[in-house]
C-alpha cells in the first residue's frame, strides 16, 4: 500500500510530521508531494530538516499568486503525479489550497482521499480557508476530525464519506517535541527573554493584515497592553505581514520586537514559556491550550471552539480596546484546562482507520 501526503505549508509540513513518522514505523511507502506554497526556507525546509523528514519526492514549485492560479496549478500539477505514481491513499491535512488541490487531484482521478482535522468551522465565509474546509470534508472519503463536535458537524452536514474522530496530529507533535524544544532551543537566551515575563504574538491572516486600519489597530491593542504590564511582545513576523507593514506604512509600536519567523523548536519553546500570546493563527490557539498557555485570538470567529469551551482561549476581535480586556481576563487564567484535541495518538489512530498494515510487526510474527 502507497499513501501519498499532499502538503504545501508551514502548518501542514508540522502536522503532517508525525503521520510520516508513522508510515515509517509500519513500513509503507509514503510519497511526499510538496506544492510549494511556501518556498521561503524559514516557513519551509526549515521545518523538514529540524523534524528529520525525509525530502519531498515532488517539489511542484507553485509559490504564490492569486488563489485561482494557485490552486488551478497545483491540480493539474499534482492530477500529473498522481498519474504517474498511482498512489492508493491521498492525505491532506486543513485548509489551505494546497489540501483543496490535492483533494480535489485525488477525488478526480478516483483514488481515495483521506482529510487530516475534518470538520471544522468558524462559519465565516469571507475566510479563504473557511471554503476550503467546506469542499475537502464534502469530497473526502475518510474525515479525520479531531474532537466529536467536529464529527458532530460533519454529520449534521451529512458528508458522503467515513467519519474517525482520531485527535489532531498536533497533539502528537508536541509530545515529541516539546522535551527537545526544552532542552535544544536557546532561544530565551538568544532573544534575551525570562519566562513568564513577555507575550507571543502572531498575525497573518489575509483578512486580518491585508486591511491596514484592522492590522493596526491589533497592533495598537497588544502594545497596550505591553505598556500596561511591561512585558515585550515577541513577533515572528510572517513574510504577508511583512509585506503589508511596508506597503501600509505602518510603524510597528514600541514594546513589540518583530523578528524573522522562527523554526518550530524555538516557537515551541516560546510558546510553552510565554505569559500570554496574541494570535490570529489555528495552530497557535491549539498549541497554547494544549500547553496550558492562555490565548487571545484577535479575529471574529474561530473554528477552534474548543478551546474557548475549555477556557483556554477568548475570541477578542481586532478592537484594540476588546484586545485589552480579553488580555486581562485571560492573564488571570491558571492553565489547568483539559486538553480537547486527543492523547497524541492521532497518526496511529488515523493508519488504523485506512487500514495502513503495519508491515514492520507482520514480518516479525
Ligand atoms: C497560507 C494559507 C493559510 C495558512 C498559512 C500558514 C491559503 C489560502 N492560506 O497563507 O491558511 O494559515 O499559509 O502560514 O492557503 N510568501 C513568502 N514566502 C513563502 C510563502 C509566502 O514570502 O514561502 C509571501 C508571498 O508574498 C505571498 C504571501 O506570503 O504572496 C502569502 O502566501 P500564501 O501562500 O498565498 O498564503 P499565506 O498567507 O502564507
Ligand atoms: N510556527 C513556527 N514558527 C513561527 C510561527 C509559527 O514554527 O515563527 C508554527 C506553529 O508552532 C504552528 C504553525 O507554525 O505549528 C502555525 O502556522 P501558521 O500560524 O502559519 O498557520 P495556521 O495554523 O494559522 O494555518
Amino acid at each position: 500500500q502507497s499513501v501519498a501526503i499532499v502538503l504545501g505549508t508551514r502548518p501542514e509540513i508540522i502536522k503532517f510530521a508525525p503521520i510520516i513518522d508513522a508510515c515509517e514505523r509500519r513500513g509503507v511507502r509514503c510519497l511526499i508531494v510538496h506544492t510549494g506554497q511556501h518556498y521561503s526556507p524559514d516557513l519551509d525546509s526549515v521545518f523538514f530538516e529540524e523534524l528529520e523528514l525525509p525530502e519531498p519526492e515532488y517539489n511542484l514549485g507553485v509559490g504564490s499568486g492569486s488563489h485561482g492560479i494557485q490552486t488551478g496549478t497545483m491540480l493539474a500539477s499534482i492530477e500529473s503525479v498522481f498519474l504517474d505514481e498511482a498512489p492508493d491513499v491521498v492525505l491532506v491535512q486543513g485548509d489551505t489550497n494546497s489540501t483543496l488541490a490535492g483533494a480535489l487531484a485525488a477525488v478526480k482521478l478516483g483514488i481515495p482521499v483521506g482529510h487530516v482535522e475534518a470538520g471544522l468551522r468558524s462559519y465565516d465565509r469571507e475566510m479563504p480557508e473557511e471554503i476550503n474546509r467546506v469542499v475537502v470534508d464534502h469530497v473526502a472519503d475518510f474525515c479525520f476530525p479531531p474532537t466529536p463536535d467536529a464529527a458532530d458537524i460533519l454529520e449534521s452536514e451529512h458528508v458522503p464519506g467515513s467519519i474517525h474522530v482520531t485527535g489532531n496530529t498536533i497533539v502528537d507533535a508536541i509530545h515529541s517535541y516539546r522535551d527537545v524544544a526544552a532542552r535544544k532551543s536557546d532561544v530565551l537566551d538568544r532573544l534575551d527573554l525570562e519566562p513568564g515575563e513577555f507575550y507571543l504574538l502572531t498575525a497573518h491572516r489575509a483578512e486580518n493584515v491585508d486591511d491596514a486600519e484592522r492590522f493596526a489597530s491589533m497592533l495598537d491593542g497588544v502594545a497596550r497592553v505591553v505598556e500596561s504590564t511591561g512585558r515585550e511582545a515577541i513577533y515572528p513576523i510572517h513574510p504577508r505581514s511583512k509585506a503589508r507593514l511596508v506597503e501600509f506604512d505602518i510603524e510597528v509600536p514600541e514594546g513589540i520586537r518583530v523578528v524573522e519567523p522562527l523554526p518550530f523548536l524555538d516557537f515551541l519553546r516560546l510558546e510553552s514559556t510565554t505569559a500570554l500570546a496574541f494570535t490570529d493563527s489555528g495552530g497557535v490557539q491549539e498549541e497554547t491550550c494544549i500547553l496550558g498557555v492562555p490565548c487571545v485570538t484577535m479575529r471574529y470567529s474561530t473554528e477552534r471552539p474548543e478551546t474557548v469551551h475549555v477556557g483556554a482561549n477568548c475570541v477578542a476581535g481586532t478592537d484594540a480596546v476588546d484586545i485589552v480586556d480579553a488580555a486581562e481576563i485571560m492573564l488571570g487564567k491558571d492553565g489547568s484546562w483539559p486538553i480537547p484535541f486527543g492523547d497524541g495518538d492521532a497518526a496511529e489512530r488515523i493508519m488504523d482507520a485506512l487500514a495502513v498494515p503495519d508491515a514492520k510487526s507482520e514480518v516479525a510474527q
